[in-house]
């Protein structure tokens, strides 16, 4: 019998949500598909931070290591800075287990209207780098309080991180319409980009069935918006990406739907699936988040672990109750997360 291991962290506002809703999905996809899937549910987020002072213990980083994935809804929290709680957890695990890669693909789901014209297509991933670029560890502020009060960030880009992000964004490409588009900013303003952009290409240019081009970050906002089916894979750096995620969710209805693996493509370490979302403060604890960008990346792990099948059901699953209409507020319907938790469940059977 197959067996895996779940680290499981809801963490923060609507996390503690969409997390269970993913766990009960789970549950009935892996009793359904005949393999064993054990929870080792871990308490970490600002709540712990606010009893014992740190968001996850020291040993954290062995506990999670014992895993075969890490599924995480979010962090973050209005009254604890940011620089707390992200720092405390969600960068240091993309970081120490080099989930270099952070997966987020989008496309049309059925019972949904996308805002813009053509949005009737949308199929992309975007391949976002996932530990370095503009989200460097260098830089910090200083003088605080005084006239000459400053910030100051370094962005880093190394050859071997953007090889081998560019190098995942091929082989992706080669496997889905063989079309890369790299987002850059290359009009020499920005140092780091004509870096990223010859790289890239080096890399890129070893895939003979893969089109290629580039497109200046701005102008590819804009031509998401107007032509998003054209997309096929996007790889971008660690900020271009992380905006541009949003916008593809965005899309493609809301971003309450978007799935992210960080993945370690060498295996030598877990990846980790999260909804590309964070704590949604505004509607926590109202039983209306959307688990469909949990339930998604529920169903990335699985394909992760080896799993095709349940996780082809999984998401399948999702597909078809929102064809049914059950749909949560942010895309135009009433239903909370336990109605479509029960609704994917019974679907799945099993
Ligand atoms: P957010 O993604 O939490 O919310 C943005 C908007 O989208 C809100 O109006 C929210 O209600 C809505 N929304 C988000 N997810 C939804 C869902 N599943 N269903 C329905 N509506 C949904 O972004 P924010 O408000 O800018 O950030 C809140 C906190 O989350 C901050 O502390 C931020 O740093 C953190 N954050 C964490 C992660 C993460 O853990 N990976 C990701 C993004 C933001
Ligand atoms: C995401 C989030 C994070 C990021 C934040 C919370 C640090 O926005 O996963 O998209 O920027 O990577
Ligand atoms: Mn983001």
């Amino acid at each position: 019998r197959r067996q895996y291991t779940v680290a499981l962290i809801p963490g923060d506002g609507i996390g503690q949500e969409v997390v269970p809703s993913a766990r009960a999905c789970l549950d009935a996809v892996a009793t359904k598909h005949h393999f064993g899937l054990e929870f080792d549910e871990l308490d970490w987020g600002s709540a712990r931070y606010r009893r014992d002072g740190a968001m996850m213990p020291e040993d954290g980083f062995d506990r999670l290591a014992a895993s075969d994935a890490i599924l995480l809804g979010a962090v973050g929290e209005p009254d604890i800075p940011d620089t707390v709680t992200l720092w405390g957890l969600l960068i240091p695990i993309r970081r120490t287990f080099h989930q270099y890669v952070n997966l987020r693909p989008m496309r049309l789901l059925p019972g949904v209207t996308s805002p813009v014209r053509g949005g009737e297509n949308i199929d992309l991933a975007i391949v976002r780098e996932n530990v370095e670029g503009e989200y460097s560890e260098v830089g910090g502020r200083m003088y605080r309080g005084r006239p000459e009060e400053s910030a100051v960030q370094e962005s880093v880009f190394t050859r071997v991180g953007v090889e081998r992000v560019a190098r995942y964004a091929g082989d992706l490409a080669a496997r889905r319409r063989g079309f890369v588009t790299s987002a850059t900013k290359s009009n020499g303003i920005v140092h780091t980009m004509p870096f990223w952009d010859e790289v890239v290409e080096q890399t890129l240019a070893a895939y003979p069935d893969v089109r290629r081009e580039q497109i200046l970050i701005d102008a590819l906002a804009a031509r998401l918006v107007l032509d998003p089916s054209r997309f096929d894979v996007i790889v971008a750096s660690n900020l271009f990406g992380d905006i541009l995620s949003d916008l593809t969710a965005a899309l493609a209805g809301s971003i309450g739907i978007a799935p992210s693996g960080n993945i370690n493509p060498e295996r030598d370490h877990p990846s980790m699936f999260e909804p590309v979302h964070g704590s949604a403060p505004d509607i926590a604890g109202k039983g209306v988040a959307n688990p469909v960008g949990q339930l998604w990346a529920a169903s990335m792990m699985l394909e992760h672990l080896g799993e095709q099948e349940a996780a082809a059901d999984l998401l399948g699953s999702v597909e078809a109750v929102m064809a049914k209409g059950v749909l949560t507020r942010d895309l135009g319907g009433d239903a909370s997360t336990a109605d479509v938790t029960a609704a994917v469940t019974e679907q799945i059977g099993g």
